[in-house]
């Protein structure tokens, strides 16, 4: 039984029904969530931050999987998932801009990432609509996008084809009994028994009730406003690839999608449940991305948006057994869902069938929050358990 059908608990149940376990999803809109905010950019390279090393360990591998993740979606969906291999370029819009540019460029070839540091003219030979004024990039060839609504739909009829049922409705309540959880409580009262419940419910993995305290994952919510334009026939090409910079402080970044979307994001606010959209966003963000290529002004607004990315204590995803046996966890991934949602699904359909994270997720147990021994949950026979 998986609590939450946005990406992260959509990805973990078609992968355990890959592995033959019964699975179950319990939400009241599957593939909705933060994916239907988020812009979709699989930043591995240029959202590289300090003190995330050994989450960019995952972040590669995950980013590694994608052309053969999307192409298995792809296939047992039969859904477009708008996956682009486009690249991003990195830009400085002033000196201060450019110095944090520079710093990231030698940060990356630290860790042996490939990215190449252009000259304003020659980005704006990649990019004609970038503003004059640019002072100089990172092109990073490897950091592409893929759009998160039709990567969550797909999930969605993945997990049908692969015999996933649904239960659109809210949990109320995990239930335990005798030191084990066994299942869910749904809003309407009805109870749902499983061999194993992953809670990947987002920002909201935190706020099950039943859930003890102990192993409740330390999740809390982080908003961010997107806006969306359309670039008419008229203006294509407008933007080639993914394009971000740092404006102010602030990170900025331009998705262009082959539909003709142009997803502008992000504010980062810590402002508990609000989503809601306020004019301080929208102007931040168009006054940004205006200053960056002006030619967005003459774009048509599409859309505007406030989601909650799910933030952990040290930024990374806490995935597989907690130490209440039956119950493990799939969350906490951040700015970095839609880029983890491939190994995220790997790693999650090998703890249910084995009871233990594989070797390249071992700094992601949740323990590491809790404290607890992280005790792994018994290991399910295939078939004969459920999700
Ligand atoms: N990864 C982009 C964001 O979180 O805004």
């Amino acid at each position: 039984m998986v609590v939450g059908g946005g990406i992260i608990g959509l990805v973990t149940a078609w992968r355990a029904a890959g592995r033959g376990l019964r699975t179950a999803v319990v939400d009241p809109e599957p593939g909705g969530g933060a994916a239907r905010v988020a812009a979709g950019m699989l930043a591995a390279v240029t959202e590289l931050h300090y003190g995330e090393e050994t989450l960019l360990g995952l972040n590669l591998a995950s980013a590694a999987r994608y052309p053969d993740f999307a192409a298995e979606l792809a296939g047992a969906s039969g859904e477009e998932l708008g996956y682009r291999t486009c690249g991003t370029l990195a830009v400085a819009l002033d000196a201060d801009d450019r110095a944090h540019l520079r710093e990231l460029h030698a940060f990356q070839q630290r860790h042996g990432l490939v990215s190449e540091w252009l000259t304003g003219r020659e980005c704006r030979r990649l990019e004609p609509m970038l503003a004059p004024g640019v002072r100089g990039g990172l092109r990073v060839d490897g950091d592409h996008q893929i759009d998160p609504r039709r990567l969550a739909k797909a999930l969605v009829v993945a997990c049908e084809r692969a015999g996933v049922t649904f239960h659109r409705q809210w949990a109320r309540r995990l239930d335990v009994s005798a030191g084990r959880a066994r299942g869910v409580t749904l809003a309407d009262g009805v109870a749902l028994s499983a061999g194993q419940t992953v809670l990947a419910a987002g920002s909201l993995s935190g706020r099950l009730d039943g859930v003890p305290e102990n192993v409740l994952p330390p999740v809390r919510p982080v908003k961010g406003q997107v806006v969306r334009l359309t670039v008419p026939a008229s203006h294509a090409p407008f933007l080639s690839r993914t394009v971000r910079a740092v404006v102010r402080g602030s990170a900025l970044y331009l998705v262009p999608r082959e539909n003709g979307e142009l997803v502008v994001g992000a504010t980062s606010e810590e402002m508990g449940w609000d989503t809601t959209v306020t004019a301080g966003g929208v102007y931040e963000l168009l006054r940004d991305a205006h200053e960056l290529v002006p030619g967005i002004t003459e774009l048509p607004l599409t859309e505007t948006l406030a989601g909650l990315r799910p933030c952990s204590p040290d930024n990374a995803p806490a995935l597989g057994p907690t130490s209440l046996p039956g119950l493990q966890v799939a969350t906490g991934h951040f700015r970095n869902g839609v880029l983890l949602t491939p190994v995220t699904g790997e790693i999650m359909a090998h703890a249910l069938t084995t009871g233990e994270l594989p070797p390249e997720a071992g700094a992601f147990g949740p323990s590491r929050f809790t404290g607890d021994s992280g005790a792994p949950t018994v290991a399910p026979t295939v078939l004969e358990q459920s999700v």
